[in-house]
């Protein structure tokens, strides 16, 4: 039986990739937009395309159109304009409901036993949801997100971008009282996915299949200029993997604090392996093999 998740993303190309990932592979129960990769205003759309391409109709909700208290910063550099590398898409066949996201999160926990939040985006949405309802947390049983670094950032020195983008809302999440993985820059810009995968992307499975090389192909450019890189890392897709099979990371119990006041360090996850109170299980490694094939399963599953 696969695992029950709700999905609150920021589409974003790697995004999107991590969607049609748990469209084949897990019980997506409700998918929720965040401001971040580009405004709510176009995540929204992004998202309910990308349901339509996989033929999924589950709720979908917007939330959040700036963090908790930062204004927003958006990625365009990376995801184009309208967010989705201006890969061609289906027009949407679901529309958002007209309820907040952070109350379809609440009721999705309610009404699903041993439901997975995966947080792909700045984490406003789900710290928004903790604390309209801190009751909230004993209907969740993890939540996996794709922020922080043990090490390095992708916006600063030191700071991954959604991290960066709203700091309050992870520090939020991070020191709620639920277990939580952080999928960081360090395993994810390890784990990263070319031509090669694009390619047998394309032969698993002939619609959600070619999206899905799209969308690595869009990210191609900016890493090729930016890192020197022929292949992409699937930041989010990999978070999305690792609910589909925990074996490809492998994590530490760790204290990760998030710097919200540094002048330099802003959104910072400052990682202490061996304080007495951890609080998050931090992937330190990962199987990228066994990423990629789990990616490519899951896109072949023709779900
Ligand atoms: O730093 C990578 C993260 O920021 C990913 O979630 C990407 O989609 C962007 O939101
Ligand atoms: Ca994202």
């Amino acid at each position: 039986m696969s695992r029950p998740v709700a999905i609150d993303c920021d589409p974003g190309l790697d995004d999107a990739v991590a969607m049609l990932l748990a469209c084949g592979a897990l019980d997506v129960k409700a998918v929720t937009t965040v401001a971040g990769n580009a405004p709510l205003e176009q995540t929204t759309p992004n998202a309910a395309r990308l349901l339509s391409c996989c033929n999924r109709d589950v709720p979908l909700a917007a939330g959040m159109a700036a963090p908790l208290v930062r204004d927003l910063t958006t990625a365009e550099d990376v995801h184009g304009e309208d967010g989705l590398g201006a890969v061609e898409l289906p027009d949407a066949s679901v529309e958002p409901i007209d309820r907040h996201a952070t109350e379809l999160l609440a009721d999705v926990a309610r009404t699903t036993d041993d439901l997975v939040i995966l947080s792909v985006g700045p984490q406003t949405n789900v710290a928004a949801a903790i604390r309209r309802d801190p009751e909230l947390i004993d209907d969740i049983d993890r939540i996996v997100v794709m922020a922080g670094s043990t090490q390095g950032g992708n916006v600063t020195p030191v700071a991954e971008f959604n991290a960066y983008v709203d700091p309050e809302a992870l520090s939020i999440v991070l020191n709620a009282d639920v277990p939580v993985t952080m999928v960081g820059l360090n395993v994810t810009w390890t784990a990263r996915v070319g031509e090669e995968t694009a390619a047998e992307l394309e032969r698993a499975n002939d619609s959600v299949g070619q999206y899905a090389a799209a969308f690595i192909r869009a990210l191609s450019p900016f890493h090729s200029a930016r890192d020197g890189w022929d292949a992409v890392p699937l930041h989010d897709a990999l978070a999305a993997a690792a609910i589909v099979d925990p074996n490809i990371l492998t994590t530490r119990s760790m204290r990760v604090d998030v710097e919200t006041r540094g002048e330099y360090t802003t959104g910072a996850t400052v990682c202490h392996p061996d304080a007495d109170d951890p609080n998050v299980d931090v992937a330190i490694d990962v199987d990228v093999d066994h990423f990629r094939s789990v990616l490519v399963d899951a896109i072949g599953s023709g779900r």
